[in-house]
């Protein structure tokens, strides 16, 4: 019988790679509670047609990519639905802030999620089709200053801060405005008439993309059809004035916060609801699949799926892509335990127990080896999973004196045991 394996695109994380998921998740968390951000959680599952009404029909993610179903219905009271997986959680949270009212509040609501998300895409290094978003979102009516450039500065200025504190070095800022969506259907159609003459000489998708989605040249990649993107209209010109203030105003605050950025007229990003804002953080690191991280501004979701005006600005970081950079940049070498304890003979196998308690109380990090092993087998597996070794045999055990091994140093020392556990707290090599 064939083995059974995990589904293509989608695959275990185990140890110790969890370890730094759990940091990223961690250190996030942190960084949004300094900045007001709550968590919200919403189903993984929603009514297919929150997608298609707040994506976009003829977006890649909705017409290709999603994980979509005809739910039967269990019981008379109940209908067939059709439902998808969610490929994103821009659309859930604000079907959520429509839900719960929470525009009534009058304040803005500064929202933060954590959580797989769901695409057939042709999964690569760094593409899958279950992935994991850390994302944010601020959103509110516009009495609460949800239109305002300073929060689309705020939130960059935190993105910035965040990927510093997990020790991503590197990093570009991409950033652009796609206008109203006046401006955005004013912007297609421009390029509609510039592509006319010029698609037999472009790839096959953008001879597609010419007609059904002029935006989407934009994003081509194909190196021999780049000069001839280069010379179409750029957006910037078809902005109306109160969106070129706001952009201007954008980029004044991030100047006065001194976030670096690029503007890149091209960045017009894959999803339907963007309005004005749009940016990407990108690393060299990953190969084909750059972005960490997209997001902009919605000003008109909320209304696209039945719900109040409630301007809103959010991004979501790829997660997997987050864990793949820290693991390129060697910023996330296995954490090993603070100690191994090794019982000399199976008699020592309860005191050394007695011992790991002991340690593990104080917040200490702690292997337990077995009496079974030899000191050789023990030193071999203690190097490989921690900074330092503990030897407990009958002589310790009687005398209180342990000795330890320190494995960047070489050194080996003898140790009282009330003195363990703030000798093991020093980082090894000092
Ligand atoms: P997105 O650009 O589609 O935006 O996805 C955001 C990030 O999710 C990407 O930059 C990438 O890091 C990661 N990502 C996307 N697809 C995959 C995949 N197949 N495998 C691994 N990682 C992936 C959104 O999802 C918007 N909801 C962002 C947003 C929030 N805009 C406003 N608020």
């Amino acid at each position: 019988m064939a083995t059974l394996k995990a589904v293509r695109g989608t695959r275990d994380l185990l140890p110790p790679e969890t370890a730094l998921w759990n940091r990223i998740e961690a250190t996030a968390r942190a960084v949004f509670a300094r900045y007001n951000f709550g968590e919200i959680r919403t189903p993984v599952f929603e009514d297919t047609s929150l997608f298609s009404r707040g994506v976009g029909e003829e977006t890649d993610i909705v017409s290709k990519e999603m994980y979509t179903w005809e739910d039967r219905a269990r019981a008379q009271s109940e209908k067939p639905q059709s439902l998808t997986l969610r490929p994103e959680n821009t659309a859930g949270v604000v079907r959520a802030y429509i839900e719960h009212k929470l525009g009534e509040t009058g304040q803005l609501q500064k929202l933060y999620y954590i959580g797989p998300q769901f695409r057939r895409e042709r999964p690569q290094k760094g593409r899958y089709r279950q992935f994991s978003q850390i994302g944010a979102e601020v959103i509110g009516p516009p009495s609460a200053g949800s239109e305002s450039p300073l929060r689309d500065a705020e939130v960059l200025e935190m993105l910035a801060t965040l990927l510093d504190e997990l020790g991503i070095t590197g990093w570009t800022l991409d950033i652009n405005s796609v206008g109203s969506s006046g401006d955005r259907a004013r912007y297609n159609e421009t390029l509609r008439q510039a592509l006319i003459p010029l698609p037999p000489k472009m790839c096959e998708d953008c001879q597609r993309r010419a007609v059904t989605n002029p935006l989407r040249v934009l994003d081509c990649k194909v190196p021999e059809d780049q000069p001839i993107i280069e010379t179409l209209p750029k957006i910037a010109d078809s902005l109306d004035e109160a969106s070129k203030s706001h952009f201007a105003a954008v980029l004044a605050a991030l100047d006065a916060a001194g976030v670096p950025y690029t503007r890149n007229h091209r960045l017009v990003r894959g999803l339907d609801y963007y309005t004005r804002t749009t940016f990407e953080f990108t690393h060299g690191g990953l190969g084909a699949q750059n972005a960490l991280l997209g997001g902009g501004r919605y000003d008109g979701l909320s209304e696209a799926i039945g719900g109040p005006k409630a301007p809103g600005i959010g991004f979501a970081m790829g997660e997997d892509r987050l864990v793949l950079t820290l693991q390129a940049l060697e910023a996330a070498r296995p954490e090993k335990s603070d100690a191994y304890i090794a019982p000399l003979g199976e008699a020592m196998n309860p005191p050394a127990l007695a011992l790991a308690r002991e340690l593990r109380r104080t917040g200490l990090s702690v292997e337990l080896g077995d009496g079974t092993f030899r000191l050789k087998k023990s030193f071999y597996a203690a190097d490989r999973i921690a900074r330092r070794i503990v030897i407990l045999g009958e002589d310790e055990l009687k005398s209180g004196i342990l000795t330890v091994k320190d494995f960047s140093t070489g050194i080996q020392t003898r140790v009282p045991r009330a003195e363990l556990a703030a000798m093991l707290k020093v980082p090894s090599g000092q």
